[in-house]
């Protein structure tokens, strides 16, 4: 949420800042802009909406440097325009920033009785005056450290000064921030994604650290501003996970690899020849659990809701789940003998980072499973499990759903088998089953013709229904959470047993209705549901599996049958159709698939 990006270079900077502006832009995208210095003065040029723009009004106005700062914005405080853009400046200083300064209101009353001019509706821009006020008494580096005590929430910040050609001020505190090393030059970035294409090494800042940049030096302070060392990662990575190559858009690109990272990610944990999983270094020992709380946002927080199922159905240990948003606030009973599982694709959103650290400062047993190995969640975990699924770009979370799914079934299983409430025989059958997972992914990707043809009539309608029942109900949301996240319409997940108590007032003449009725314990109950809906005028697209039973039910309006495997497996293939409903849906309205209204992918703000 937000991105930032700082380049200190004996070479001009401008285009390499406007290059990672593009590879930040799925942290936000409603205004961007780029600070510079040349000759002792700052230049600044904003624009409302896409780095595009950006790059158009860098035609008409070159600015150059061999110093400056970028960012793409999300909006917080103040309406996505020219003005709320950043970066923000004085005369003296030049501020990026990801997060939301709480004491902005007092700050800016302080500020002003002082004389200071405000421009933006912005609470970044106390940041600015404020750094400029206390430069007039102190140091650069007293100034920072005078700067963040003062300010209140969660940040990270990039800032160049007027009087230091070549000096970057990185600041973090909640919300990410990296370095990067160059030849002759350094970076700083919101993510090592940004700094990707000029440094594979990098180094991450803590939460309460801040960092002072130059081309050929950079040192890391801590909060009291004692000099601290950094390990300096190398990442690998391979170019074309960041890339579309043929496809038009990144969500299809990650839809359709889910079966190359699903048999990624089972190759990583299942020894194929013994049928058995592989979790090292597990740390803790069988009697030290006997619950498990699990928690997320968003998809992330589908897939805990489909690990309840699981762990309910495939052990005896007790499991609850979080939205982590309420989780960090509510009056929590902390328990030693309970696991914390922390899912998050990016490991940097903001609500699940403050729902861990939570646990950690109530020195509970913390796990996280993430795609980003090297993010916050990651590095504040006590264990990680990563889903290997190389990076996500698209904003609505597709494969990293099916990794996120595939990683807590297999800790499930793992921790049935060891706890000794799974038996042998069926442990081996169930992993034998997810050996044959990616093919029946594979063979659900070409149910492609149908859903374009079902997606127009998605389109027209004011708002749709998913339901499901048990292991299809996380499913029925996450199914409707991607048509709300792209086509923009009102669209409900709700449990099918459930439509009698209130839903079912919803339902009128053609409206359509996704039913997940899989051959599985409920699904004679959801077919009932199903007619309950259809008799009130609802258009059903029923999406079971295949069978040898034919469903029995008129008036369905649509059939998609998905592959036939174990009951545990069937939620990954109910959710490849409900990816492409929402896919093609937008495609056809011809919204922006990557970046949906309002969104961002990395949401680092509470
Ligand atoms: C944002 C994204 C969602 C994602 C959620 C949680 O809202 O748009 O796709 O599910 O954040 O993100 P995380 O990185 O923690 O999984």
């Amino acid at each position: 949420m937000c991105g930032i990006i700082g380049i200190t270079s004996n070479k001009p900077v401008t285009s390499a800042i406007i290059n990672s502006l593009r590879k930040l832009e799925y942290r936000g995208y409603d205004s961007a802009g780029v600070a510079t210095l040349s000759n002792g003065f700052i230049n600044e040029i904003k624009s409302e909406g896409r780095v595009d723009n950006l790059e158009k009004n860098l035609l008409n106005k070159k600015i150059e440097g061999t110093i400056g700062i970028g960012h793409v914005r999300w909006a917080t405080h103040g309406i996505p325009n020219t003005v709320n853009a950043h970066p923000h400046s004085s005369e003296t200083v030049s501020v990026v920033h990801n997060g939301i300064i709480e004491n902005s209101t007092t700050l800016k009353k302080y500020l002003i009785k002082k004389g200071h001019k405000f421009k933006s509706q912005t609470d970044t821009e106390v940041i600015v005056h404020l750094i400029t006020e206390l430069l007039k008494e102190n140091d650069l580096k007293n100034s920072i450290l005078k700067m963040l005590k003062q300010l209140h929430g969660s940040f990270a910040l990039g800032i160049i000064f007027k009087d230091q050609p070549d000096l970057i001020v990185g600041a973090r505190r909640g919300s990410p921030l990296a370095v990067g090393y160059g030849p002759n030059e350094n970076y700083l970035g919101s993510d090592s994604y940004a700094l990707k294409s000029m440094t594979n090494k990098i180094s991450y800042l803590n939460d309460g650290e801040f960092c002072i940049v130059k081309k050929n030096e950079v040192n890391f302070f801590d909060e009291t501003g004692n000099k601290i060392n950094k390990k300096v990662l190398e990442l690998s990575s391979n170019e074309q996970d960041y890339e579309k190559g043929d496809f038009k858009h990144f969500m299809a690109k990650e839809i359709e690899e889910q079966p190359i990272t699903l048999k990624n990610c089972i190759k990583e944990y299942i020894d194929s020849i013994n049928n058995e999983i592989s979790i090292h270094n597990f740390p803790w020992k069988n009697k030290e659990i006997s619950s498990v709380v699990l928690i997320g946002c968003g998809t992330a927080y589908h897939s805990c809701m489909m690990a309840k199922y699981w762990f309910e159905e495939l052990t005896t240990l007790d499991v609850s789940i979080d939205i982590a948003s309420e989780f960090r606030y509510r009056n929590n009973r902390f328990k030693k003998d309970s696991l914390y599982i922390f899912v998050s694709q990016s490991g940097e959103t903001a609500d699940t980072y403050a729902a861990l650290d939570l646990c950690n400062k109530n020195n509970m047993k913390t796990a996280s499973i993430v795609n980003v190995i090297e993010s916050s969640i990651a590095r504040d975990s006590n264990f990680v499990l990563p889903i290997h699924c190389g990076p996500e770009i698209g904003v609505a979370s597709t494969k990293a759903f099916l990794g996120q799914m595939l990683v807590l079934y297999l800790l499930i299983l793992k921790l049935g088998i060891i706890r000794g409430d799974l038996k042998k025989v069926n442990y081996v059958e169930k992993i034998k089953d997810l050996k044959k997972l990616p093919k029946f992914v594979e063979d659900t990707l070409l149910t492609e013709n149908k859903i374009q043809s079902v997606s127009s009539t998605f389109i027209k309608a004011k708002g749709s229904m998913f339901l499901g029942r048990g292991f299809s109900y996380p499913i029925a949301l996450e199914g409707a959470l991607k048509l709300k996240e792209l086509l923009y319409v009102h669209a409900e997940g709700y449990p099918a047993g459930e439509m009698k108590h209130g839903p079912l007032a919803l339902i009128e003449d053609g409206m359509p209705v996704v039913v997940l009725a899989p051959r599985d314990n409920y699904y004679k109950k959801t077919i009932s549901n199903m007619q309950e809906v259809i008799a009130r005028g609802a258009k059903v697209l029923l999406i079971t599996n295949k069978s040898n039973d034919d469903v029995v039910s008129e008036n369905i309006w649509q059939k998609i049958e998905v592959e036939n495997t174990n009951e545990d497996l069937l939620p990954f293939l109910l959710t490849v159709p409900l990816q492409k409903l929402a896919y093609y849906s937008a495609l056809k309205k011809g919204y922006d698939i990557d970046k949906p209204r309002n969104l961002a992918k990395s949401v680092t703000v509470e």
